[in-house]
């Protein structure tokens, strides 16, 4: 399995762990420090520095709380 790990924050952004590139539609690489740890990507729409969270989703009024489906157990 890679070593990147998606997080989803409640009403907020993706946040990614890990070692990975972010492309843009062109092709051209983001510039992410490789020091840091983790990126935080907008998801609300409203970021100024898109595909960057910039924090706008806390006033937007942006709700998205996903949650995965856990397998139930066989019977
Ligand atoms: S998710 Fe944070 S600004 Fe969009």
């Amino acid at each position: 399995m890679a070593d990147v790990r998606i997080r989803m924050r409640a009403n907020g952004p993706l946040v990614v762990e890990g070692p990975f590139q972010l492309v843009d539609s062109e092709g051209n690489t983001f510039d992410i420090p490789a020091d840091k740890p983790a990126v935080a990507l907008c998801r609300c729409g409203e970021s100024s520095r898109r595909p960057f969270c910039d924090g706008a989703h806390k006033g937007c009024g942006f709700i998205s709380d996903e949650r995965a489906i856990t397998p139930t157990e066989p019977q």
